[in-house]
């Protein structure tokens, strides 16, 4: 009896020295990394609906702390916010507007045109008027909308194939090859207090580089707006592409914009085929192999993986005066789409925060990068 009281008296003993744990080694007591770049570049991530609706308590209080920009993961896509001709769903982008003014984040918006996540009548459309006045409409109510409460837009994304041509959306098809020029026309009259950015991934990669480079030297012939440019930088932790990266930040900023990375996330797992993409419509199957650490990541694989967000952040800072923002694709590794994509199922563990949104070794090397900094 008195052998089991003890047992039971040390087993709460050790209960609550775990939560005591919990508390010292909370987000309370770490380092906020939009307090600690707050010179160089903003801080985002990006927030999906619980956390818009303020349902993820975790994730919001690190959202609060740590990050003074946010992208929507999904909510402000044409498939959910224009669902149908003449229906707008603007009720989660309210609430992200009135979120993000109420913890003074600034929002990037996202995205205007893109050929994915695109609502069901639109993918139907065969008709190049209709397209038109779809592109016109949806352009001109969103945008206006959210003239001067949202600090940015995505006014398109993943315009480009990986050679540098344009993507054969239906954009293209139906509208020709001027149609990245007239969105942003049609944005900088909407939305005259937002800044306008061009969004894509591998963008750092010589061809298409030079494919970017040539749309925005197109949209600034045409003497209409363009602020900046998102690098995606969906990569992968053991290929971080560095020297394509400054390289695509010296070019990038030599057009007067601004540059960012908006989607970062160094992802551990292996990519079928071994291909660099994030290309959304490029899935796989699962097995062992494609998902080796479900049961947690070795330190050794942490250590790496914090290396190369070192290196990366390192570079982002030798940069800062070019770079104005850097934007993790989510908040914690649990809720990361890298767990879904490009295979289902699979565990996953791109973030600086963990599953238990407890900082991992990254965190620490990136914050470690701007103390290190000397000016
Ligand atoms: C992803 C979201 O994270 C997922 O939740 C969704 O199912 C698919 O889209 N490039 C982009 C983002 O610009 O919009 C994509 O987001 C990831 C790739």
């Amino acid at each position: 009896m008195a052998k089991t009281y003890t047992h039971i008296l040390s087993l709460a003993a050790i209960l609550l020295a775990s939560c005591a744990g919990i508390r010292t080694s909370s987000a309370q007591t770490i380092p906020s990394l939009k307090e600690i770049f707050k010179n160089d570049f903003l801080i985002g991530a990006a927030i999906n609906t619980m956390q818009i609706e303020e349902k993820d308590s975790a994730a919001n209080r690190l959202i609060e702390q740590q990050f003074n920009a946010v992208t929507p993961e999904n909510i402000m896509k044409a498939q959910i916010i224009h669902p149908s001709w003449n229906t707008y769903n603007f009720e989660l982008a309210d609430k992200l507007v009135a979120f993000a003014a109420r913890n003074n984040i600034k929002i990037n918006a996202h995205t205007l045109i893109w050929h994915s996540q695109l609502p069901i009548f639109m993918r139907k459309m065969q008709n190049a008027d209709s397209v038109k006045e779809y592109f016109q409409n949806h352009i001109t109510t969103v945008a206006a909308r959210y003239d001067g409460k949202v600090y940015s837009w995505d006014v398109v994304n993943e315009a480009l194939n990986e050679d540098g041509s344009l993507r054969n959306s239906v954009f293209l098809q139906k509208l020709g090859p001027d149609y990245v020029v007239e969105a942003f026309r049609l944005a900088q009259k909407a939305t005259p207090h937002s800044k306008l950015y061009y969004n894509d991934y591998n963008i750092e990669q010589p061809q298409k580089r030079a494919g970017a480079i040539a749309l925005i030297k197109k949209i600034q012939a045409a003497g209409v707006r363009i602020d900046g440019v998102g690098i995606q930088g969906h990569w992968k932790y053991d290929k971080v592409p560095m020297a394509d990266i400054e390289e695509s930040i010296k070019e990038f900023s030599a057009l007067g914009i601004e540059v960012m990375f908006t989607e970062v996330d160094l992802s551990v797992l292996p990519n079928p085929g071994d291909k660099q993409t994030a290309d959304v419509s490029a899935t796989s199957q699962s097995s062992n192999e494609m998902n080796p650490y479900t049961n947690g990541l070795p330190d050794s694989v942490a250590q790496k993986q914090a290396s190369a967000y070192a290196d990366l952040f390192n570079l982002f800072l030798k940069y800062k005066d070019k770079i104005s923002r850097v934007t993790f694709w989510g908040v914690a590794d649990g809720e990361s789409w890298l767990n879904g994509w490009p295979i289902r199922g699979r565990t996953n563990y791109p973030l600086l925060f963990d599953r238990n949104f407890q900082p991992k070794p990254a965190f620490y090397e990136v914050i470690d990068q701007r103390k290190n900094d000397k000016d």
